[in-house]
Order: structure tokens, then sequence, then C-alpha cells
């Protein structure tokens, strides 16, 4: 769970790095699972950066979560060979079946969407990591089996 105080020392501890917003996050992602909306004034503070600057970093890369991933994280591939082969409908589809959009929890906590790209699977797309587990060749009907095992 997010403890200020861990974070702060986190922050600290990297705060006199150049370009230390980045490993600051990271830090904080893989210590707390997500980077908690609380740490983005105290990273500015500590940076003498504004709220906006840091906000902004933490919003332009899709590695940051700002609420605790699920139990099991799937990730769908968004890149080009993968879309040209029905990623985007999978996409759809699996929204529509999780009842969540892109970074979005189901409401069991059990699963987070996110999106990726490119994971190197491009000959045989659409491509996925689930729980970190190279998955290719999916369709709604895979999806929906993959999801319900994640589930039992
Ligand atoms: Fe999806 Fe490369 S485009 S794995």
């Amino acid at each position: 769970p997010w403890d200020p105080a861990l974070a702060a020392e986190i922050i600290g501890r990297h705060a006199s790095l150049d370009g230390a917003t980045l490993p600051i996050l990271h830090a904080l992602q893989e210590t707390f699972g997500y980077v908690d909306r609380e740490a983005v004034p105290m990273i500015a503070e500590a940076l003498n950066l504004s709220r906006a600057e840091i906000h902004g970093v933490v919003t332009f890369y899709h590695d940051f979560r700002s609420a605790p991933a699920g139990r099991h994280v799937v990730k769908l591939c968004r890149a080009e060979a993968c879309q040209s082969v029905g990623a985007v409908e999978l996409a759809d589809h699996a929204k529509r079946r999780l009842g969540v959009d892109w970074h979005g929890t189901t409401f069991d906590s059990r699963i987070t969407l996110e999106p990726v790209f490119c994971l190197g699977l491009c000959a045989c797309g659409p491509a996925a990591l689930i729980d970190g587990e190279p998955v290719s060749g999916l369709d709604a009907a895979a999806f929906d089996a993959a999801v319900a095992e994640l589930r039992a």
C-alpha cells in the first residue's frame, strides 16, 4: 500500500540525479505498483519543478499507473502489424468484455487492461502479454478463454 514516508525517502534518494523525475517515478511504481497522485506534489517540491510538469511526465509515459493494478495484467499490442490483423477489433472486444478502458481495472480488481507497443511477435499477431507471458494469434474467443482462466 501507498506509504508517504517511504515515498519521501525514495524521492530523496533519487532527487540529486540529473533528470530525476523518471528514475523517481520508476522507483515509486516498482515499490508501490503504481504512482499515487500524492507523489506528484512531493516530487515537484523535491525537484523544484511545477506539479504540472511532473503530472505531464506521469501521463506521457504509458508505463505509469495512477492506481494499483488488478491481480492480473493483460497487455494488448497496439502497434501496426498487429493492428493490420485485427488488434483494433480485439481491443474493442476486450474493453467491452472487461468493462474497462485502457489502464482500467475490472470492478472485481482482477484484471487490468493495458496497451503495449510491439512485443516482437508481429508475424503472428494480434499479440499480448498475459501476466508477462507472450501470447500470439489472439482472437475474441481466445481472449475470452484466457480471461476465464484468469478468473477461475
Ligand atoms: Fe504487435 Fe509487433 S506489432 S507484436
